[in-house]
């Protein structure tokens, strides 16, 4: 497995890492913990080495499971976890700073570790200054209990203004060849600060594995019966982004999901995908694409033929809000 420097840190991850996330929630039933944390090991066993989770996650319970998954491999691989900081105007900094040390230590305490190499705020709260976020983290990788820190959908100000505080280690939002809105600010941006970019949902959810069809159907907490690129007309409508992958993939003798994973890393050296699954068999087709390399004219072909095709639909937090006040 082919690895990556994330940001000016000094961890290194497989090129490819592991989105634990589907094992206890957003895509409705996973498989139960043993299974899961076997899973956890295969995709260790084909060289991943940079997991992802977050304590919002089940509750807490994807922490538990990765913690148990990794726990004999601890030192060799890199755990990410996330928390959403609650509370907002009034909050002092000294507030905040007891909110995430409580909160990192619950993650730990979970995860069975006394660190974790990456601690990002899942989502950036509009009315607590991105400043004073950076300099609490800044205490905590002080004190030794994270090794680096990151923001997850942040705009181009928020992570400048961050990074000018405590440098961010990595940048995690969304990004596939159906969602490039962040290749306009964000990624420069990373690119030029020298921070790491991990795009989660890099397979758009799965349909650019070209296995979803209009009959498929999702129950419970599925993120898919919210995210628009799922209803029965935009997976018609985006038909033609398939067969532009499908034809890529015979060419290359790869699969769609594996051509839509090597565009993603031939974009930059600095760009980690964490794609998600609860089966054997894709996380290896998945882990594998890293070995698929594209030309620099291949790469352009399909840059070229992607910028003559409409997407259709998309995924939004608010939707997917939507969805859990409905259940
Ligand atoms: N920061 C954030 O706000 C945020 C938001 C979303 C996700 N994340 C993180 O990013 C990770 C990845 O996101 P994601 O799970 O949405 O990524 P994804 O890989 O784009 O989508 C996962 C979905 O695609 C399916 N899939 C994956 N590989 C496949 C393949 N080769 N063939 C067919 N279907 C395939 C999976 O189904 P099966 O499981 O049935 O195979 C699952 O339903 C998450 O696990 C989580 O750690 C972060």
């Amino acid at each position: 497995m082919h690895t990556r420097v994330l940001g000016s840190s000094d961890f290194e991850v497989s090129a490819i890492g592991f989105g634990c996330m589907g094992f206890s929630h957003g895509y409705g039933p996973g498989p139960g913990a043993d299974e899961a944390i076997d899973l956890m090991r295969k995709a260790f066993d084909l060289g991943c080495t940079f997991f992802d989770t977050a304590e919002g996650y089940g509750a807490g319970a994807n922490e538990e499971l990765v913690g148990r998954a990794l726990a004999p491999i601890r030192d060799q691989v890199v755990i990410a976890t996330k928390l959403h900081i609650t509370g907002g105007d009034g909050m002092t900094r000294g507030d905040l700073s007891r909110q995430l040390r409580q909160r990192l230590d619950a993650s730990l305490a979970r995860l069975g570790t006394d660190h974790v190499e990456l601690y990002y705020q899942h989502r950036v709260n509009k009315d607590i200054p991105v400043e004073d976020v950076a300099a609490c983290m800044g205490e905590l990788i002080d004190e030794g209990k994270i090794l680096g820190w990151g923001q997850s959908q942040a705009t181009e100000q928020e992570l400048r203004r961050a990074h000018a505080v405590t440098p961010l280690t990595a940048i995690q939002s969304e990004y596939s060849i159906m969602e490039r809105m962040f290749e306009r600010d964000v990624i420069p941006a990373c690119a030029q600060l020298g921070i790491g970019f991990v795009a989660f949902s890099p397979l758009a959810s799965g349909f650019l594995s070209g296995k979803v069809t209009a009959e498929d159907t999702y129950t419970g907490d599925d993120v898919r019966r919210a995210i628009t690129r799922f209803d029965r007309d935009n997976i018609r409508a985006n038909q033609p982004l398939l067969d532009l992958l499908t034809a890529f993939a015979q060419e290359k003798g790869a699969t769609p999901a594996q051509i839509s994973l090597a565009w993603m890393l031939h974009k930059g050296d600095f760009i980690v995908p964490i794609p998600g699954s609860r089966r054997l068999q894709r996380i290896e087709e998945n882990l594998r694409a890293a070995d698929v390399e594209l030309t620099d004219e291949e790469f352009t072909r399909i840059e070229a033929e992607l910028a003559e095709i409409e997407i259709h639909g998309n995924r939004t937090d608010e939707d997917i809000a939507k969805l859990r006040q409905v259940d």
